[in-house]
């Protein structure tokens, strides 16, 4: 027994995932972008649908030209992180502007919203008042479909199994249900969700959530905390692009967004009042042993955040709601399905079979358009699903040869 055991280990289950055609490691090579936004692959331009850049803003010139600024200014990567090398100014600024344009006390940056959710909900899950272990009264509730990121954000919180509870898929009778349960059995509760969920475009009811845990705040003695993941929310959906609490009219107690989608940037961020972003200053450990990103990035995301609250902003917001009721009204005169009724930039197309949808994805591929196929066990079995992204950016043509390529 060697290495070479382990390696053919390995082989088996690389050969395993290629038999079921689900593998992710050859992914196509996009050589760049034509002036109209399409992706050049081979050499042919194709039609992004597959994007979650809803808006279009990794391709604005005021964003690139923020990005190139800061790099000249602060150079290409960060140095170290922040509590050794110290913080740069526009990591600060930045901070500051995505505080108040979710209007919150304070915000702290990750460098993704994958490494937030590995360290923000064991954070508050830590026992009350001594050390860094996680005590064995505290309770996490999750939403059945709620993204990898926080499912490996709980796993790593290291819970007993009586710790975690579930609760079904956008039903908060049964959230009401699982917090009724616990009473007098925890000390504290964290309740996790998606705001919006990226399979499918659908979109937790914030503002109900709030209320069902609210209800329930003063029957803990540390009550019940509300963390919202809304990655795909923020500067896709809402009047102004606040996501899904402005769709709801809710209010998360810590709410977690990425700049790498709907603000064509990249990086993780979370907001909530002063006294949860200091701590997580003091405890977070992708925050504290990992670096910021760069500076560059920090100076397009920040470039991003105020066009969005800019005239152009509107117009790009405008535009990708116009051009989400477009696409719907020509797939349903077309004779398309939804898998859900989404308004949500994500438009589920509803295909039903996997190989089908594989098939479809493949033959979109070849006539110059880029989408996804979603299939079992990412969406239930008979939901198979050409996943579209619509963006500000699309043009009418790109939308109708779409829905006639289907
Ligand atoms: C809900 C949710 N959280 C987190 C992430 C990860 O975001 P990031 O790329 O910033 O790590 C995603 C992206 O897939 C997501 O959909």
């Amino acid at each position: 027994m060697s290495k070479s055991d382990f390696e053919k280990i390995l082989q088996g289950e690389i050969a395993r995932i290629d038999d079921a055609k689900t593998s992710k490691r050859n992914e196509r090579v996009i050589e760049g972008f034509t002036a109209e936004h399409k992706a050049i692959i081979g050499g042919k331009e194709y039609s992004v649908f597959n994007s979650n850049d809803y808006l279009g803003l990794r391709h604005n010139e005021k964003v690139k030209r923020a990005e190139a600024e800061a790099g000249e200014k602060y150079g290409a990567g960060p140095g170290a992180v922040r509590f050794i090398s110290g913080t740069m100014q526009v990591h600060k600024d930045l901070e500051e502007r995505i505080a108040s344009f979710h209007a919150r006390e304070a915000a702290i940056l990750f460098s993704s919203a994958f490494a937030v959710n590995m360290a923000v909900i064991h954070c508050f899950l830590k026992g009350q008042s001594k050390d860094s272990l996680v005590s064995n009264d505290v309770l996490v509730v999750s939403d059945a479909l709620n993204h990898r990121s926080i499912i490996d954000g709980v796993r790593v919180a290291g819970l007993e199994k009586h710790q975690k509870a579930i609760f079904e898929h956008m039903n908060l009778d049964d959230l009401n249900r699982v917090l009724a349960e616990n009473i007098g059995k925890f000390r504290r509760v964290v309740v996790v969700s998606d705001g919006v969920f990226s399979m499918l475009g659908e979109y937790q009811d914030l503002k109900k959530m709030q209320e069902v845990c609210d209800k329930y705040d003063g029957e803990y003695p540390e009550g019940v905390i509300t963390i919202v993941d809304d990655a795909h929310g923020v500067a896709a959906f809402g009047e102004s692009g606040r996501g899904t609490e402005e769709i709801t009219g809710g209010r998360a107690d810590v709410l977690v967004g990425t700049f790498g989608k709907g603000f064509g940037s990249d990086g993780g961020y979370v907001v909530a009042d002063k006294i949860y972003v200091d701590y997580l200053r003091e405890s977070a450990a992708t925050y504290i042993y990992s670096n910021p990103f760069s500076p560059g990035t920090a100076g397009a995301a920040l470039a991003a955040v105020n066009l969005i609250d800019s005239d152009e902003g509107k117009n790009l917001i405008e535009k990708s709601r116009a051009n989400i009721s477009l696409f719907k009204e020509r797939a349903l005169n077309g004779g398309l399905k939804f898998v859900t009724d989404s308004r949500h930039p994500i438009q589920p197309i509803l295909v039903g079979d996997s190989a089908k949808a594989r098939a479809l994805a493949d033959k979109l591929f070849e006539n110059g358009i880029l989408a996804t196929s979603i299939s079992y066990p990412v969406v239930p079995k008979g939901n198979d699903e050409i996943r579209v992204q619509i963006s500000a950016l699309h043009s009418p043509d790109e939308l109708e040869k779409l829905v006639s390529s289907f």
